[in-house]
């Protein structure tokens, strides 16, 4: 039902400022789970969802993302020369071909909506089109925008990946108001952004995959700051169902990791570790013999 999403937009324009000092010269999205950004999850995701052109909403001091999607031709060279093949193999997957990616600059940090709407020219205004947060990563056996896309070509509309959270957490979220729950899909009377506590309309809590209809963009348009003084993705949402056509959430299978945040990011790097079979016994070891330590240290 729906047309075919071919277009991601990765907002990666944000301060990072919960990993300071790191974020003063790296950006975010190039922090490693073990030996890869969260930028290449995040496109791995992508490209297993059948998205080929890539849109970059980056800021200032964010060129090392560039820089790892281009060729490297003397790190190749040396590789090759060194009959290197699963390094050359590995490197080929960081590579974009010309013209499938393109950057555009957010000048300030107005917030995740502001970041989206600058991507509005790239975008036409009968294509739907996919963003995804590369600081959410998410370890599933079908990757999330995967799944995502696969229920939007039967419903159409809007979609939002959605997580179900312990109610004292709501309010750190964008939280969906459901109409009607019909298990992995839930149709949405509305959502609110970090809602106070006591006033979240559900504990199932919006995350970083979306599947918007061209219309939000005009919507951000109008749109003045929402909660925390930021231009907000959700409330453009939201005005897509009181203008009568459909938003849902997407209950998704898998582990979502909030790597924007340290205790996300090390509980990241830990179930990734422990998912590679080359790290896993070594590293089982350690992390058990840290928990008898800790727990003689109690
Ligand atoms: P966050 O809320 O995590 O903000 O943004 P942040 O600036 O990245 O990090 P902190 O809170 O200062 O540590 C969520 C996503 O939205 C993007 C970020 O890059 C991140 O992918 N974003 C946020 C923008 O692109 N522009 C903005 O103005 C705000």
């Amino acid at each position: 039902m729906g047309r075919k999403v071919t277009k991601a937009v990765f907002p990666v324009a944000g301060l990072g400022t919960r990993f300071l000092p790191a974020t003063k010269s790296i950006p975010k999205e190039i922090m490693t789970l073990v030996d890869r950004p969260l930028i290449q999850y995040a496109i791995d995701e992508a490209r297993a969802a059948g998205i080929k052109e890539f849109i970059f909403v980056t800021s200032r001091g964010k060129g090392a993302l560039e820089d790892y999607f281009d060729h490297a031709p003397e790190l190749e060279t040396s590789l090759r020369k060194r009959g290197k093949d699963e390094l050359l193999d590995t490197l080929k997957n960081t590579n974009m071909e010309s013209g499938a990616i393109a950057y555009i600059r957010q000048h300030k940090a107005l917030g995740l909506g502001h970041a989206v709407w600058c991507a509005r020219r790239l975008i036409s205004p009968n294509e739907p089109f996919a963003v995804i947060l590369p600081d959410d990563v998410i370890a599933a056996e079908t990757p999330c925008l995967q799944q995502m896309v696969e229920a939007y070509d039967k419903l159409g509309g809007s979609m939002v990946a959605a997580m179900e959270v312990p109610p004292a957490q709501a309010s750190a979220y964008g939280v969906l108001d459901v109409r009607d729950d019909m298990g992995s899909i839930v149709s949405v009377n509305g959502m609110v952004e970090k809602p106070k506590p006591d006033a979240a309309p559900s504990n199932l809590a919006v995350i970083g995959r979306y599947i918007l209809a061209p219309k939000v963009l005009n919507n951000l348009n109008r749109l003045k700051s929402g909660a925390g003084g930021e231009i907000q993705l959700t409330d453009a949402i939201a005005a897509e169902i009181a203008e009568g056509r459909d938003v849902f959430g997407y209950r998704f299978r898998g582990q979502r990791f909030d790597c924007g945040s340290k205790a996300g990011f090390l509980q990241a790097t830990v179930a990734f570790g422990l998912a590679r079979e080359e790290l896993q016994d070594e590293f089982l070891d350690y992390l058990k013999q840290m928990v008898t330590l800790q727990k003689a240290a109690q």
